[in-house]
């Protein structure tokens, strides 16, 4: 087993990430005996806060945001009791010579061996600066494990994102750096490789002989929250496709890899964007579309338009809204378009790949009174997980009509699905980076976001679309694959 005990350093400990996902997700595998139950967390914030005021920090987020009321009150107490609290100025070399003694008075109280998981939910703005004060400081060395965790956005565009990079790696090697991006976390996202690797059913047919298209969605009912300062200078764009989508059209379209480890699956995966076409100049017009959402009515309930929102200016050109034409241009998938789309504020909440196979010839059961549909098959990511695959078959009672019937799979119905958050850091502790972001999928990943956002700032008002909230976005969206001669697939 790889379980160790360890030191997780937690910045921005009591920050909305930390409250909301990161210490409940522990919590999680310390109470299903997931981790190694000798550990301990320091907690970093700015405020002043005695060790008992961050433990009841830490209850109270374990209670609100875990994911089943938490019944044994015992064992939240001795996990809560794992927890100290330091405040630190992040920006203050000083204060982390204070961080190691801390550090090194826990493991040597606890008995564990220098293994450190550093955490940084903070600002990314300073994780450059942060490993470089972990570092000068003499928190990375040691006779154990270091890892360094960091949230997304991995720099605005590609030059601050190398930059970003460069800074980081003189402090900790690519393979102890763990890129989240929490969509890698979720069950059936990590599904898709072995839907695909572990079944003869699919990937015989997984190229341009048999699939007509591939359609990634990833909507969201939400509008743009509390984050306006964040959102409205990133836009959908650079908040969703730079890493959420793009990691699906990745794991969708990679090469079976040579083995599970991952580098041969980073391998895979960055080949594929490799091959990904970028769009720049008129091609972004052609086949790509930014959406900004105005007032409407959503769930019955009237909300305000993008410009409307607090602490938007009332001319922001930001997206909300992207919706796009993708080609990879290697041999499976020559002439395949993936369409991906992503937005806030639309009609539901739902993330899933739908593949569309071609059709049959159609001499036999195309006729008037016959809807077939094409094969789909659909893999549910969020909030539903499963998978359905639409065939045609006869329709019982009559002699000649042939319906679209769906076989449906539901991997979880219910509530019990550990979150994409305690599977990231179960695998962070334990070493395993095949569902993290390495640097080459990060770089190339910019280098296909920068020059479509490079056209849309240039281009200005003209190429922003406009949908209303609770929509299923604008029309132009649809226009994309109409001009193709198909359309979204409305599953559920
Ligand atoms: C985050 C984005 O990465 O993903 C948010 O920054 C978005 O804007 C969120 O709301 C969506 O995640 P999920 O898991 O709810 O689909």
């Amino acid at each position: 087993s790889h379980l160790a005990p360890f030191v997780m350093v937690l910045f921005g400990g009591a920050g909305d990430l930390a409250r909301r996902k990161l210490l409940p997700a522990l919590y999680g595998l310390y109470r299903s005996g997931l981790i190694h139950q000798d550990f301990q967390v320091i907690g970093l914030g700015r405020s002043e806060r005695g060790p008992e005021e961050y433990r009841e920090v830490v209850r109270q987020a374990v209670n609100q945001y875990f994911r089943v009321p938490v019944d044994d009150e015992d064992g939240l107490q001795s996990f809560c009791n794992k927890f100290e609290y330091m405040s630190l100025d992040v920006r203050d070399s000083a204060g982390y010579q204070q961080l190691k003694e801390q550090v090194e008075m826990r493991e040597r109280e606890s008995d564990i061996p220098e293994n450190r998981l550093f955490y940084l939910a903070i600002s990314p703005q300073l994780f450059g600066e942060v490993s470089t004060h972990l570092r000068e400081n003499g928190l990375t060395q040691g006779s154990g494990w270091r890892r360094l965790v960091i949230e997304k956005p991995f720099g605005d565009d590609y030059p601050s994102a190398e930059k970003l990079n460069n800074q980081i790696q003189e402090s900790f090697a690519e393979e102890d750096i763990y890129r989240i991006d929490h969509y890698l976390g979720k069950e059936m996202i990590q599904n898709i490789q072995v839907i695909r690797f572990a079944n003869t059913l699919f990937e015989h047919i997984w190229n341009n002989q048999y699939i007509s298209n591939v359609q990634i969605t990833a909507s969201e009912t939400v509008g743009v929250e509390d984050r306006v300062a964040y959102y409205d200078h990133a836009g959908a764009l650079r908040d969703m496709v730079q890493n959420h989508i793009l990691q699906m059209v990745m794991l969708v379209a990679m090469e079976p890899p040579s083995h599970l480890k991952p580098e041969a699956i980073h391998e895979e995966k960055v080949k594929v964007l490799r091959s990904l076409r970028r769009w720049s100049g008129t091609a972004v017009d052609e086949n790509m579309v930014r959406g900004q959402y105005t007032g409407g009515i959503q769930d019955g309930k009237e909300v305000p338009g993008y410009r409307e929102e607090e602490g938007v200016p009332t001319d922001s050109l930001n997206e909300t809204f992207v919706a796009g034409r993708l080609y990879i241009d290697n041999f499976r998938w020559s002439g395949v378009p993936f369409y991906i789309r992503s937005g806030k504020r639309m009609d539901r909440k739902t993330t899933e790949v739908v593949i569309q196979f071609k059709s049959v010839p159609d001499n036999l059961y195309f006729h008037k009174d016959n809807n077939l549909g094409p094969n789909l098959l659909v893999i549910k990511i969020n909030p539903q997980e499963g998978l359905s695959l639409q065939i045609n078959a006869k329709k019982p009672g009559t002699e000649t009509e042939v319906v679209p019937i769906a076989m449906d799979f539901c991997h979880d119905c219910g509530t019990e699905t550990p979150e994409a958050y305690e599977s990231l850091l179960r695998d962070a502790l334990e070493g395993d980076r095949t569902y993290f972001t390495h640097w080459e999928e990060v770089a190339l990943a910019w280098k296909f976001v920068d020059p479509i956002r490079e056209a849309w700032d240039r281009s200005e008002a003209s190429s922003l679309c406009f949908y209303e909230a609770g929509s299923t976005g604008p029309k132009e969206a649809d226009g994309l694959l109409q001009q193709d001669g198909t359309q979204w697939h409305l599953t559920e």
